[in-house]
């Protein structure tokens, strides 16, 4: 089966969250099975050594406002398809916004590009190579069935995950033109949301199955309160809806070989993980102490409760426990964690940036991690950190409840603890979760076990690229 995978973001390319693993991480799995996968992507600077290798499969005159080509090059296990247009994507600032933090005032061209070019793969324009299916993530490429709809031509199977439902692509009516859309598809059953143009709606609406990363999270999107206004389509297309939960790369997160621990260890010999807590103090300038450590690794936005846990610190700090927080995302958060590393100097430390070395220290060292998210359509760092043994304390929503067992007593006898989940998500929920979780600690051997079980909870990819894989097979089929 050759497959298609269309996304913004692949790891270890170029990532600003979680949707970037999941890219990099499934087409290996998926290889195993026999399947092919090409990720699509656009040619940010980034990969921009990388397209010098690449091969040039097509051109384009004029790709809405410039020449293009599509590079084909294979690198680290995977094999990319690089959307080379320089006029989109060849600038400084981040993937999605510019230096000042606004959207770049093209994204609707950027990713009307790349959604573009894609179905004109999938139709068979690279000769070379054909898709059987077309799989595609997020907002960013949710065109792809509108170009292959209104191309009139054969196409193959499309498949869309749903990885945020909080990011739209919305943008206004007089985009349509400039998009190349036929007038034909602004309608409640094509691209058209509220009188202007979404590009998830016109996935949703238009894809032959919906999946989201985790059972629960598809579930929550059929109510108003997750669903952010796409609940009546979802609802409409719930037979076409599934959650498969996201696995990680057991490879590239392992405790056993991870190169930036001062020590490897394992669930069998745990001893070493202190030497990783000894690194993640000093780095944050946090004093020694045999407490619990947390950690947060986290975008800094409203999405991920971190408010709720800056009010929680002084109860936490009074338990004699430490924080460690590394993120970027909102000025206001940034600053309330500045200030309270200042405020509560030696037992919270806090580092502004993205720095995916210094976040496998953090899983190496801390004890646990904290995951307050407001919802959650899977989350990853609580899978890292069930590998690691840095139990994950979470706010049960999403994938964050379907990933984690809750330390309750009937857990605990039988032995299947691997975390502490809270919910309501209040501040008051938050500090007794915080409360429970340094008791467990101080608790000694229960906390013992439960790192070891939680080490060993299964969370690679190869039940859910299973899932995958039959999903692909019945549409191809039929
Ligand atoms: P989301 O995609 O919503 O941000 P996920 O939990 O699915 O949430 O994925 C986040 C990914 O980004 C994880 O791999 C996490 O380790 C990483 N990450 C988030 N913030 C940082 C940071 N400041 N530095 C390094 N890695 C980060
Ligand atoms: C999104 C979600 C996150 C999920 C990730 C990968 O960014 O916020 O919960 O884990 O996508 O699917």
């Amino acid at each position: 089966m050759k497959l298609l995978y269309v996304a913004s973001e692949c790891a270890p390319f170029v990532k600003t969250g979680g949707l970037a693993d999941v890219i990099g991480a499934v087409p290996k799995s998926l290889a195993d099975m026999g399947a092919g996968v090409r990720v699509m992507l656009p040619a940010y600077p980034a990969l921009s050594d990388l397209l010098k290798s690449g091969k040039a499969l097509k051109k384009y005159k004029d790709l809405f406002g410039g020449s293009a080509r599509l590079m084909s090059v294979s690198s680290q296990g995977i094999d990319l398809l690089l959307l080379d247009a320089p006029h989109l994507f060849d600038r400084t600032g981040s993937l999605y916004i510019d230096a000042n933090g606004e959207d770049w005032d093209d994204n609707h061209l950027r990713f009307g590009a790349l959604s573009y070019a894609a179905a004109d793969v999938a139709q068979g324009s690279l000769k070379s190579w054909r898709p059987d299916l077309v799989h595609i993530h997020d907002w960013q490429a949710g065109l792809v069935p509108a170009y292959l709809k209104q191309s009139g031509k054969p196409a193959p199977p499309v498949v869309m995950t749903i990885h945020n439902i909080a990011f739209q692509g919305v943008f206004p009516a007089s985009t349509l033109s400039e998009l190349k859309l036929s007038k034909t598809l602004f309608t409640p059953d094509g691209v058209e949301y509220w009188g202007k143009v979404s590009f998830l709606k016109a996935g949703l609406a238009l894809s032959d199955k919906i999946t989201t990363v985790s059972p629960s999270y598809a579930n929550e999107l059929l109510t108003p309160e997750f669903g952010m206004g796409m609940e009546g389509l979802l609802k409409a297309r719930q037979g076409d809806l599934s959650g498969i939960l996201n696995g990680i790369d057991t490879d590239v997160w392992n405790p056993e070989n991870d190169s930036v621990l001062p020590a490897v260890y394992s669930a069998r010999a745990l001893k070493n993980k202190a030497k990783s807590k000894k690194a993640v103090q000093k780095r944050f300038g946090l004093a020694p102490s045999d407490g619990p450590l947390f950690c947060v690794i986290s975008r800094l936005t409203k999405q991920k409760g971190l408010d709720l846990l800056v009010d929680c610190l002084p109860g936490l700090v009074g338990r004699g426990a430490q924080l460690a927080v590394l993120g970027t995302g909102d000025k206001d958060f940034q600053k309330a964690f500045k200030d309270a590393s200042a405020k509560y100097q030696g037992s919270v430390g806090t580092i502004i940036g993205y720095d995916e070395q210094l976040s496998h220290l953090l899983q190496g060292g801390a004890d646990a991690i904290l995951i307050p998210s407001r919802f959650e359509p899977c989350g990853l760092t609580q899978l890292y950190g069930l590998r690691y043994g840095t139990i994950p304390v979470v706010a049960r929503t999403g994938g964050l409840a379907d990933t984690v067992i809750d330390a309750n007593e009937a857990a605990l006898v039988a032995d299947c603890a691997t975390g502490v989940q809270f919910n309501p998500i209040t501040t008051q929920m938050l500090d007794v979760a915080i409360g429970r979780t340094c008791a467990l600690f101080n608790a000694g051997k229960t906390w013992d076990k439960m790192t070891r079980r939680a080490m060993r909870h299964p969370v690679g990819w190869e039940s859910s690229a299973q899932a995958y894989h039959q999903l692909y097979s019945a549409l191809v089929e039929t």
